[in-house]
């Protein structure tokens, strides 16, 4: 029986929060934090997951039955990937998963597109299906819209093409830039968001004022554009002032926080370049670009302001396979 293992990073969306739902391009960056997952075939017809870190001991189910009744949400992504992957590519037999986080799902780093990039990867792998990035891409994403119902597919792409991206959904563009000294600095709320919600709520918004969500989205969409260029040249100090243009614009949306704000600010008053909420509001993480002297302080300023700094590094890789036995 061939055990194989994969695993894909999680991501920061750095410009073009929520505007990317709407068409418009973001650019996104993978983080050194990674999912896991680890497939062996079996011999019986059943799908069999354990994740102990979102508290799944074991969960069986006969492929017969894979999308059927109530499936609990550590399973969601996982099932509902299998089911399509099967449909496209029938097996005879089962298979046995693990996952492994390496960091907690409530931090908005995109666990679930991580693991749904990582295991159908694992599959196509096991079962020699030579598929692209593209095509693992489109399985992926009509997994996450069949669970999700809404989302711009950006993080499935940083989940698979990694570093950092600039996207168009859905991955219609994909732009790799060159990103690998982005002096990043994260901070958490300790406010998990529900971006499905939040996505919804500036639906909603959009329907009812079209003309003023709209401008909204071509502005931070004529942002993106330049950040794209700012970040090319390495030029952060850029990047920070695009940062701050993007959080007015975010606000405007009403999708920022008071925490947020809170975090926000003590970054820009420790001299940070500049800083910004980081995906879809409401709560999850800001983030901030500063010179490498100043890090420290800013840092500082954002644990301060009751903010938790997360140490990840920019620009990962990629879905990959760990190992094949
Ligand atoms: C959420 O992390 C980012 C949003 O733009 C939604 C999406 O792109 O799927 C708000």
């Amino acid at each position: 029986m061939r055990t194989i293992e994969t695993s894909a990073p999680g991501k920061l969306m750095l410009f073009g929060d929520h505007a990317v739902v709407h068409d418009y391009p973001c650019i996104v960056t993978a983080i050194d934090q990674r999912m896991t997952v680890r497939i062996t075939q079996v011999d019986n017809q059943e799908f069999n997951v354990s994740a102990p870190d979102v508290d799944l001991a074991e969960y069986t189910k006969p492929l017969t039955e894979l999308g059927e009744r109530d499936i609990p949400k550590a399973v969601r992504f996982l099932e509902t990937a299998y089911r399509i992957f099967l449909e496209r590519y029938p097996q005879e037999n089962g298979i046995k998963v693990q996952t492994k986080s390496e960091f907690s799902s409530s931090f908005g780093f995109g666990s679930s597109s991580a693991v749904t990039a990582a295991f159908v990867w694992a599959l196509t792998e096991n079962y020699e299906i030579p598929l692209s990035y593209k095509e693992l891409f489109d399985i992926c994403y009509k997994t996450v819209l069949e669970v999700q119902g809404v989302g711009s597919g950006f993080d499935i792409a940083s989940a698979i093409w990694g570093g950092t991206i600039y996207y168009v959904k859905p991955a219609s563009v994909v732009e790799a830039l060159s990103a690998e000294h982005l002096p990043l600095i994260v901070g958490y709320t300790g406010i998990k968001a529900d971006t499905a919600t939040l996505v919804k709520m500036v639906n909603e918004e959009k329907r009812n004022n079209p003309r003023k969500i709209d401008s909204i989205f071509r502005e931070i969409g004529s942002i993106t554009i330049l950040a794209r260029q700012a970040i090319q040249a390495n030029d952060w100090i850029r990047v920070g002032i695009l940062m701050d243009q993007s959080q007015e614009l975010l606000a405007q949306l009403s999708v920022s926080s008071v925490e947020l704000d809170n975090l926000i600010l003590a970054a820009r008053k420790a001299d940070a370049y500049g800083a910004k909420l980081s995906g879809a509001g409401g709560g999850d993480c800001m983030i901030a670009v500063a010179s490498k002297e100043n890090a420290a302080e800013v840092k500082a300023a954002i644990q301060a302001a009751g903010g938790e700094v997360m140490e990840v590094l920019a620009h990962a890789s990629g879905v990959r396979i760990e190992s094949a036995e």
